[in-house]
């Protein structure tokens, strides 16, 4: 027998009295990627934490390569050889690509001071095209998409030598080409020995990728087993504790009249010619590429980028937004990507983030507003099944994908004539993600138009009536619900024909 890379035994965590991780036990093998797979708020991300030096452990034991060792913080983790890939890439944007690279381990010249620039460039640049990636090194981060920012990281766990790499929703933000290319390199790395732990919510990926999978249910474990052994229906029914049959529950809605009709609709720079039409209880899903200006069209729509030329009509009156003011009071309501910055206020409440849009509407009920509130935030959590289930607990102790389902929830919850979704699902689990869905049914038999931007192409072939397929700002593909394959589609999100 091999000495693992990894042994946590026992493992036990609290915050402020609640038992978040029970007894945990979990080993990762050199050459070997384990999955991590369970609802939101299962202990994944803490598990993960307490490996990376982030959290301490309670209770337990961790052995790297057979030696009991006690990682009291990340710089001791990056000693022993573990880097992580974070659920929220954390590079500095200011800083250039090689600068973030070798981020505190600098080279220094020999015999003078300052730092050897043109050998972090070489080395990066280096370091970089052994992914796969032509990238300048010499470009501030901030000016990476998400796809190039994630072979940054990568670049840097292979410069410290990573035995042990952790990758916590690598894909989240990632199309279809770019989780190829990330996987060719996970492979390669595999291969050379590293052990990798990989969390995903999306179930293909975990099946591609992984040789082992632990499912992790309210802080514990309920198994662990060889990928080849599992079923996709046993792993959702222990990750959920109950059968959970067919993933896109689409139901047909006999679509109405056209209720948002866009002609000819330009952004500088970023959309041209853009025309398409949403029927009332239809469901248009938006696919392309990152950089294909999807959600500039979303945005566009919203009032938050300036429309040169071409019409927009709403239930055949034509309509001008030149502000999300414009676009709220015509009826038009829109859940963008970027949550963090732009749709939760972190330290308020998850009763206050939910009631944010609504709370004029509340108000008219005067003295009865209070009850309400409470009422409607906790219908949300029950269907969605938020947890912890209470709403006024502070939406930052959350993790990552119940911090997702407070934001989408709260637009869920209201019947606008139109609902924008700009990747609605990432991050969130198999149950709260059907529940959605269901929800997202629910609207379009009300009349509503939805627009749904994913990079999930499975779940967009799922859900969408029809089709919409972005190319560097313009239309390059539209595809009824039977003519959509998995591979049309694609073709046309690489700009094909
Ligand atoms: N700093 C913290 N303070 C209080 N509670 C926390 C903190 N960090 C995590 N938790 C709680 O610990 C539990 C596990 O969270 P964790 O982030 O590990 O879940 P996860 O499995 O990664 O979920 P997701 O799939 O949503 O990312 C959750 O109930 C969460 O609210
Ligand atoms: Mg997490």
């Amino acid at each position: 027998m091999t000495t693992p890379l990894v042994e946590m035994e026992g493992i036990s965590k609290s915050f402020h009295g609640v038992e978040v991780l029970r007894d945990v036990g979990f080993t990762l093998y050199a050459g070997e990627v384990h999955a991590l797979l369970g609802e939101n708020g299962a202990g994944k991300s803490t598990l993960m934490k307490i490996l990376s030096g982030i959290y301490r452990k309670d209770r337990g034991v961790i052995r790297i390569r057979g030696a009991i060792q006690e990682i009291d913080s990340p710089r001791r983790a990056a000693e022993l050889g573990i880097a992580v890939i974070h659920q929220e890439l954390d590079l500095v944007p200011t800083l250039t690509v090689a600068e973030n690279i070798f981020l505190g381990r600098e080279p220094r010249r020999r015999r003078r001071v300052g730092l050897d620039r043109g050998r972090m460039l070489r080395e990066a640049r280096e370091m970089l095209e052994l992914l796969g990636m032509d990238l300048d090194p010499a470009l501030p981060v901030e000016r990476l998409s998400m796809a190039e920012q994630q072979m940054v990281e990568i670049a840097r766990a292979l410069l410290r030598k990573s035995e042990i790499l952790i990758l916590d929703e690598p894909t989240a933000a990632l199309t279809e080409r770019e989780i190829d290319h990330l996987f060719r390199v996970l492979r390669r790395l595999k291969q050379s020995g590293t052990g990798m732990v990989y969390i995903s919510h999306r179930m293909e990926e975990i099946f591609r990728l992984s040789d082992r999978i632990t499912v992790l249910r309210d802080g514990r474990v309920v198994a662990t087993m060889r990928t080849e052994e599992a079923t996709f229906e046993a792993l959702i029914r222990q990750m959920v504790g109950r059968p959970l049959e067919m993933r896109y529950p689409k139901k047909s809605v006999a679509p109405g009249p056209e209720r948002l009709v866009v002609e000819h609709l330009s952004v500088p720079g970023k959309l041209h010619d853009i025309s398409f039409a949403v029927r009332r209880g239809e469901i248009l899903g938006v696919a392309g590429l990152v950089g294909a200006g999807r959600s500039e069209l979303a945005r566009a729509l919203f009032g938050l980028e300036p429309v040169r030329g071409g019409t927009i009509r709403l239930d055949g009156r034509p309509i001008v937004l030149r502000h999300p003011r414009d676009a709220i009071r015509a009826g038009i309501a829109f859940v963008p990507e970027d949550r963090k910055r732009q749709g939760l206020v972190l330290d308020r409440s998850v009763q206050d983030n939910v009631l944010l849009p609504t709370l004029s509407r509340l108000s008219r009920w005067g003295w009865l507003a209070r009850g309400r509130e409470r009422a409607e935030a906790e219908t949300m959590i029950a269907r969605l099944s938020i947890r912890p289930p209470d709403p006024a607990r502070a939406v930052r102790t959350l993790s990552g994908g119940n911090q997702q389902k407070v934001v989408v929830g709260k637009w869920l919850f209201q019947t606008p004539k139109v609902l924008m979704l700009d990747e609605p699902t990432r991050g969130v689990d198999v149950g709260a993600k059907r529940e959605m869905y269901e929800i997202m049914h629910a609207l379009a038999r009300e009349g509503v138009a939805i627009l749904m931007i994913s990079s999930d192409l499975p779940e967009l072939l799922g859900m969408s009536d029809r089709i919409l397929v972005l190319h560097e700002g313009r239309v390059s593909g539209r595809f009824t619900r039977s003519e959509a394959t998995q591979e049309a589609v694609m073709i046309a999100m690489a700009g094909g024909a």
